[in-house]
């Protein structure tokens, strides 16, 4: 077969690793009058996998792909551009977008003129580069999570060249404001407040393909949470592998999450979120703003990892159960009624029984309301992925299992103690399984389900709650 490579920049997960303390730089984003009207007549599907930084991210591709004159299709047979946003956190992520590329190959038989891309997280592995090069010839356009906003560049040389582009940077990387957005909600917004994560939790990809803690300027997410407010949203949730590392890169001035939350606090923006926090970083002063309440919703996702100290360590997460469990419940008296949420990784490499035993008292003391469970899932690059590992994957299975058990407790408690009570939905749509009765999410982030009109759909409103079910509340409009 003829080589179509025109362009190769790989990544390198040894450059990915490199920090060095240089000033992040700032750009805006222009976009060049050439690129509008590139895309006119033609459509694009977009698949995006992964955590919400990717659904940010899809929602500047879609944003610059619009300025393009592309039309979005949710049907890839006839797509003129397909593209995958894609994840690393773990194996299966990435298996699910082999497989789906190996489907995607019949549609560039009908189609010729199809350009198919794969950009995120999993473009910054080497490994999957190398694949990609060897393996996957219907793929004509990879580019990581450091440029997609030169996406408008790389499909012009797609449509002209018809050659292959591979060009993905592993830098610290920069700031690029004002790429253009098409948002998936009119109500609800995602708000980047930082890019990246200089963590390096032993088991942890992400720092490897976000590159370094980048902050952006708090005057720039002000002035986009405003904006939000007047064009009729109703609830932001602030983005950052580690929001409670926000402005510790800024060089010439002491602005911390806790000043951010502050100001944002007096916006005109209804319901503010945030996500995700590192448990050590999460200082007395933002436990001091989240207990003003106010537009800062009683919610918080605190992933623990596990309940045993020896384990975390070897995460290298630089805290203790019992320094978690302090900070829960300093949460839980600034914030009384709040809901934690965590995430937990069982078999670890090394993890023993007393380990996890550890980890399942710790879950008896932290109430958590819900958690995302997971098997370690050994990535390359990491140093995680050198430990060794030799307990059975059917050991494995049985933790989370057990895990799993315990943590539906925890879900089930948790929406029961609204049972009779009023509470206040910001209303998406209607529910997914039946579709008789509208959804919507409370302060404390719980799913609810009543009957209404298709014109509550937008808004806020009072349901009160009859019955609490395992993962919903199902409750009566209240006037
Ligand atoms: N294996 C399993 N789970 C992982 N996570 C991150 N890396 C891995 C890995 N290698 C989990 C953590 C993190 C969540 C987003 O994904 O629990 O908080
Ligand atoms: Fe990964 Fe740890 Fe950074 Fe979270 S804080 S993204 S788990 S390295």
């Amino acid at each position: 077969m003829k080589e179509k490579m025109e362009k190769f920049i790989a990544p390198s997960l040894k450059d990915a690793r490199k920090r060095i303390t240089k000033e992040t730089a700032h750009f805006y984003y222009q976009m060049d009058k050439r690129f509008m009207g590139l895309g006119k007549g033609k459509t694009y599907h977009l698949k995006t996998y992964g955590c919400q930084g990717n659904l940010a991210d899809s929602e500047k591709i879609s944003g610059l792909l619009k300025w393009m004159g592309y039309e979005k299709t949710d049907n890839d047979e006839n797509a003129d551009l397909i593209i995958f946003n894609t994840c690393a956190i773990r194996e299966n992520a990435e298996n699910r977008v082999f497989g789906e590329l190996g489907r995607i190959k019949n549609l560039k038989k009908k189609n010729p003129n199809l350009i198919m891309a794969l950009c995120g997280c999993m473009a910054q592995e080497e490994k999957v580069v190398e694949a990609i090069k060897k393996k996957y010839p219907q793929v004509d356009l990879v580019f990581g999570t450091h440029n997609i906003h030169l996406l408008p560049e790389y499909l012009e040389e797609c449509m002209n060249n018809k050659e292959r582009i591979i060009e993905v940077y592993s830098i610290e990387g920069d700031i690029i404001e004002e790429v253009p957005v098409v948002r998936d909600h009119n109500r609800r917004a995602w708000v980047n407040i930082m890019y990246g994560c200089d963590e390096f939790c032993t088991y942890c990809i992400v720092p490897y393909t976000r590159g370094k803690e980048r902050s952006r300027l708090p005057e720039d997410i002000i002035k986009e949470v405003e904006q939000l407010a007047k064009d009729g949203y109703i609830e932001v949730t602030l983005l950052g592998q580690n929001v409670n590392a926000y402005g510790k890169d800024f060089i010439d001035c002491q602005y911390s999450f806790a000043n951010l939350l502050e100001q944002l606090q007096k916006t005109s923006i209804k319901r503010i979120r945030f996500t995700t926090s590192h448990p050590r970083d999460l200082d007395d002063e933002t436990i001091m703003v989240m207990g003003q309440g106010g537009n800062i919703m009683p919610h918080l996702h605190l992933p623990v990892q596990s309940g045993s100290n020896r384990i975390l360590k070897k995460m290298n997460r630089k805290y203790t159960k019992e320094e978690y469990l302090e900070k829960i419940e300093k949460l839980r008296k600034a914030v009384p009624g709040i809901s934690i949420t965590t995430d937990i990784i069982v078999a670890f490499p090394g993890e023993t029984e007393e380990d996890f035993e550890e980890t399942l008292d710790l879950v008896r003391k932290a109430d958590f309301e819900g958690a995302y469970t997971f098997i370690f899932s050994p990535r390359e690059g990491t140093p995680a992925s050198k430990y060794e590992d030799n307990l059975p994957m059917s050991v494995k299975k049985e933790r989370l299992l057990t895990l799993n058990k315990l943590i539906n407790e925890g879900y089930a408690k948790g929406n029961k103690r609204f049972e009779g009570k009023i509470v206040e939905v910001l209303v998406e749509g209607f529910s997914e399984k039946n579709d008789k009765f509208l959804m919507g999410y409370t302060p404390n982030n719980k799913l609810v389900n009543f009957e209404g009109d298709t014109s509550l759909i937008g808004s806020l409103v009072n349901v009160k709650i009859e019955k609490a079910f395992s993962w919903h509340l199902r409750g009566k409009i209240v006037k």
